[in-house]
């Protein structure tokens, strides 16, 4: 393993104009299609030697065994002991748990269909209430994927700030809004203070039997119980299914709904197919490992702090948020498996934007600025309006010349005007924004994580590092009684007027 990593230090670096010219098999091998989403992985320094490199890796940290142990739910997260069991919701997995999730996916197809049938009455407006994994990927799919379909008004409210509950119902009408509490645990603090305001704002409105309206999506049947919600109206899900991974499961509730059950289960079998890919094709042919070598290139060879993630397709703003969760609070650690410190970065920032808007705003940097920022761009071949097609055509040439000039640069006199290039760049590019299609490219995200969580040996589903924030948060609230700091002190007494001493 140290000699797979000391081959890729001690590599000569080659730039990607020369490495073009010295492979001319490069587009082809650094290139591939699957469940319609074209890959381009050329426009990035990986070399053929380095990728061989990788695969030595890949064998010495045991990728596969590790990929089949998840498919086959082992516990591939040993600090809390648990498998991890989204590739079963999209029927990848152990036969039993393929079919606990059929079933999980029949309850919530019953309910979906009673909701039509309205047995609760009309339901014009969807309120869902959730934070991180339980908001982020449903928030992604109906902003994606629902804006023709005009079934119902979703919101989706993450935020404790009240300013967002209030936001979003500002245009609702209580008597026809169906509540969701998504919540694996069902004990996050943000999601049950919004979920009593709703209730509280349907009671203050008129509604009768609020908790008539409520629906709960989560791994903690029992404690939904104990918030009051019906047997009946619990969507419950595995708890082997990770926070930032259960879009596929009950907490995809307002997306099913929003876009059809047809369309939800279009979303699982682009996903299935993507397991398919991670799990039978030979790693350099392989989109999600041939992704985690980039990504671990730039990050502990090259050592860039950060990747930037470029959606050029307006529905697909949300993605950089969606893959912030999936990807920092994945690989944001700094202990391997066994406990021991991890000597080598581990997850980059993600951050990112949307094309064009970013070319005026953040692109300056990434042409000519200090820091090495490998770029993601995603784009859809067919447009996603109605207008004269120059907009999408303009679109998507601006998305290509970007990947062009980052590489290619521009020598010149006056040093202000000169582009240094050799600046690398991945392209997928989408044959169409459908179910199938985004219910891919996420699993794509999500194998990539794990592919590049095998390779550093660490374990990519456990989030510990959030815990310390909400306790402190719990304790300033006036729970335990724990000593702070000077400034946080006078922060408390400037906000509230309270005195913690
Ligand atoms: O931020 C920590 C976290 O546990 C995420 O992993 C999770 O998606 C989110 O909080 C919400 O948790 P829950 O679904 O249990 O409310």
């Amino acid at each position: 393993m140290a000699d797979a990593w000391k081959m890729l230090e001690e590599m000569a670096p080659t730039s990607l104009r020369d490495l073009f010219a010295s492979e001319p098999d490069r587009l082809a091998r650094l290139s591939l299609d699957e469940a319609g989403l074209h890959f381009d992985f050329s426009k990035t320094h990986l070399s053929r030697a380095a990728i061989d490199a990788f695969l030595d890796l890949a064998e010495s940290t045991g990728l596969a065994a590790r990929r089949d142990a998840m498919f086959a739910g082992g516990i591939v997260n040993p600090s809390e002991g648990r498998a991890a069991e989204h590739g079963a919701e999209r029927g990848e997995g152990a036969p039993e748990s393929v079919a606990r999730s059929g079933a999980f996916h029949a309850r919530m197809r019953t309910l979906i269909d009673a909701i039509e049938a309205e047995a609760f009455g009309p339901v014009r407006h969807i309120l869902h209430v959730g934070i991180g994994g339980s908001a982020l990927g449903p928030k992604l799919l109906v902003d994606a994927l629902g804006r023709d379909a005009g079934r119902y008004d979703t919101a989706i409210v993450s935020n404790v700030d009240g300013a967002a509950l209030e936001e979003a119902v500002r245009d609702f009408d209580p008597h026809t809004t169906l509540l969701a509490i998504a919540s694996k645990t069902f004990t996050t603090s943000e999601t049950m203070l919004n979920a009593r305001s709703a209730i509280t704002w349907m009671a203050e409105n008129g509604v009768d039997d609020p908790y008539g309206r409520v629906v709960a999506l989560t791994a903690s049947p029992e404690k939904a119980i104990e918030f009051g919600v019906d047997e009946t109206r619990i969507l419950p899900f595995s708890e082997t299914v990770g926070g930032r991974y259960s879009l596929w499961s009950s907490i995809g509730f307002p997306a099913a709904l929003a876009l059809g059950w047809d369309a939800f289960e279009s979303l699982l079998e682009g996903a299935a197919a993507m397991d398919r890919h991670f799990r039978l094709a030979p790693f350099d042919r392989n989109a999600p490992v041939l992704a985690a070598f980039v990504d671990r290139y730039y990050a502990n060879i090259r050592k860039a702090g950060t990747r930037a993630v470029f959606a050029y397709d307006e529905r697909l703003r949300l993605l950089p948020d969606y893959l912030q969760q999936l990807e920092m609070e994945s690989n944001g650690k700094s202990v391997r498996l066994d406990g021991s410190p991890s000597p080598r970065a581990t997850a980059a920032i993600t951050w990112g934007g949307v094309g064009t808007d970013a070319q005026h705003a953040v692109f300056q940097l990434l042409h000519q600025g200090t820091h090495l920022v490998p770029v993601e761009f995603v784009a859809v071949a067919e447009p996603g309006d109605t207008l004269d097609p120059a907009h999408h055509r303009q679109l998507l040439v601006n998305c290509f010349a970007q990947g062009a000039a980052l590489m290619a640069g521009r020598p010149a006199d006056d040093p202000n005007r000169a582009y240094p290039g050799d600046r690398p760049s991945t392209t997928i590019l989408a044959e169409r924004l459908d179910p199938r299609t985004l219910g891919a490219l996420i699993a794509f995200y999500e194998h990539r994580v794990f592919a590049n969580a095998a390779l550093l040996g660490i374990n990519p589903f456990d989030q510990f590092g959030v815990e310390l924030g909400k306790e402190m948060a719990k304790a300033l609230d006036g729970g335990d009684d724990l000593a702070f700091d000077p400034s946080t002190e006078a922060l408390i007494a400037r906000a509230f007027g309270e005195d913690m001493g």
